[in-house]
């Protein structure tokens, strides 16, 4: 089972890329922001618990978000797995790394999806017209950047430490076509240099 984390910043585009990489590659997606916000719809006791810690753009407690994604990994027997918005911090990494450990999994590659700031705010906001994401106005959105910053990008060097694990950077701002095209290249190359 293939392992490849989705990586970058809020509004580079991991859930986009995510549908055709998926598609492609017949990996399962996913998605911790998808699965905590269905949670929150529903009302569960998760959903309640995480909801106003997602309305204010801070990270929900790892020790929570690791249980959720072990759980959803035992249960899966897709060819690989697509991992959008997990990892967030290295402690969530070291315990992801210790899970796929006791069952003789890496994780294989990351790609890391490189959008400058300015774009990311102006999607962001973009969505915000279009979706209504609680998390998607001005204060929350360069709240989640500074978080992204300080908590998620040291995980990239974690990896990076890692040999067994390969690191593609995706030059993610142009139109959404061109980046799956470059995400495609980055995954075959990696696909092609593994084998
Ligand atoms: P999550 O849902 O993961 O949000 P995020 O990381 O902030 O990512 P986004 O979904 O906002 O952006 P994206 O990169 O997926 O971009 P997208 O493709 O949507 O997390 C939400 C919250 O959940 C967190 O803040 C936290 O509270 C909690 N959480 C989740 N995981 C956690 C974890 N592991 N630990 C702790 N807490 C966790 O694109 C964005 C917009 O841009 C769209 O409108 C899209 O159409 C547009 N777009 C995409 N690509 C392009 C392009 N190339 N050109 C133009 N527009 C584009």
């Amino acid at each position: 089972m293939l392992i490849t984390i989705l990586f970058g910043p809020p509004g580079s585009g991991k859930g986009t890329q995510a549908a055709y990489i998926t598609k492609r590659y017949g990996l399962q997606h996913v998605s911790t922001g998808d699965m905590l916000r269905k949670e929150a719809e529903k009302g569960t006791d998760l959903g309640n618990e995480v909801a106003p810690i997602m309305a204010e753009g801070r990270l929900v407690p790892d020790d929570l978000i690791v249980r959720v994604i072990e759980a959803r990994l035992r249960e899966t027997n897709a060819a690989g797995v697509l991992l959008d918005g997990f990892p967030r911090t290295v402690p969530q990494a070291a315990a992801l790394d210790e899970m796929l450990r006791r069952t003789g999994r890496k994780v294989d590659l990351v790609l890391f999806l490189d959008v400058p700031e300015e774009k990311l705010i102006e999607r962001l906001l973009g969505r915000a017209l279009t979706e209504g994401r609680e998390d998607d106005n001005l204060e929350t959105i360069q709240n989640r950047i500074e978080i992204y910053h300080r908590d998620t990008e040291p995980v990239l060097d974690h990896y990076r430490d890692q040999p067994a694990t390969a690191i593609e950077v995706v030059d993610g701002d142009a139109a959404i076509l061109e980046v799956a095209e470059r995400v495609r290249n980055a995954v075959d190359r990696h696909y092609r240099d593994a084998a």
